[in-house]
């Protein structure tokens, strides 16, 4: 065996600077991976891996830029990372967004919570199967909610295009997330990849998740802010 294939093996966790996915990536170190930040932003990524390796020094884990708001940052990260390494045994679609208030689009043009949550990870995931398949069991796992309860795919007003609603928009990519678990799940048995294709709620997270959201109206709000410590966990207990 190659000194390559003895290398601990690999996780890529998008949105890994903050929230959840930091958390996943603290996680993914103490339990010996490698591990890649996926972030959008430079100075936020860098300054998670700072943070992990100033918690665990000697853990392997480094930055790598995903903006999964563009399907062109999408493939740079996917490229970067099939010349850079052999195999991928772990990768967590963490990243996501929250009701947007308003219909906001994608550099690519599709409906924002559509395209980051749903359509980039779906790039990812595809253009990162050859590094999967490669390696010995791997797994991907989807972010998903329980909110996907309420969604409906809308396929024929699949962008909100005439009419939009914040949280439809996000049920529906949480739901196309866990409809494209399932059939990678299927693809991977029908192909023999050996791939397992996973899904998680993560229960209710105080997290950044809920600043850039639909704000309830005033009471509501409040209510939801007092009550908050109560009813959810820390974005670690989520992990
Ligand atoms: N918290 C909960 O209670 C809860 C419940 C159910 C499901 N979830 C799911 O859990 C996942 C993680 O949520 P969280 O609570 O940890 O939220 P969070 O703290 O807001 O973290 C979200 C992460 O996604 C990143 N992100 C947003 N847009 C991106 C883009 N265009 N490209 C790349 N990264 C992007 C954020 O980067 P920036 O820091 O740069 O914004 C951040 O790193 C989400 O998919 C969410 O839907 C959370």
């Amino acid at each position: 065996m190659t000194e390559l294939h003895d290398r601990p093996p690999l996780a890529v966790v998008t949105g890994a600077n903050t929230g959840l996915g930091l958390e996943t990536a603290k996680g993914l170190l103490s339990e010996g991976y490698r591990v890649i930040v996926a972030a959008r932003n430079p100075d936020k990524g860098h300054a998670a891996v700072g943070a992990l390796r100033g918690e665990s020094p000697g853990v392997d884990v480094r930055f790598e830029p995903l903006d999964l708001d563009s399907l062109a940052s999408v493939r740079d990260f996917a490229a970067t990372l099939r010349a850079s390494e052999t195999s991928l045994a772990l990768l967590i679609n963490n990243a996501g967004i929250m009701a947007l208030p308003l219909r906001k689009l994608t550099q690519d043009g599709f409906e924002r919570q559509l395209g980051v949550n749903y359509l980039g990870h779906f790039l990812l995931t595809s253009l990162l199967l050859p590094l999967l398949v490669s390696a010995p069991a791997p797994r991907v796992v989807q972010l998903s909610s329980l909110a996907h309860r309420g969604g409906q795919i809308d396929f024929d007003d699949l962008q909100g295009e005439r009419r939009y609603d914040p949280w439809r928009a996000y049920r529906q990519s949480k739901l196309a997330m866990l409809l494209f678990s399932q059939a990678l799940q299927r693809h991977s048995d029908d192909e023999g990849w050996g791939l397992t294709s996973l899904a998680a709620h993560p229960g209710l997270a105080r997290t950044a998740l809920f600043d850039h959201g639909v704000k309830s109206r005033a009471v509501v709000g409040s209510l939801f802010k007092v009550l908050m410590p109560w009813i959810s966990q820390t974005a670690a207990a989520g992990e």
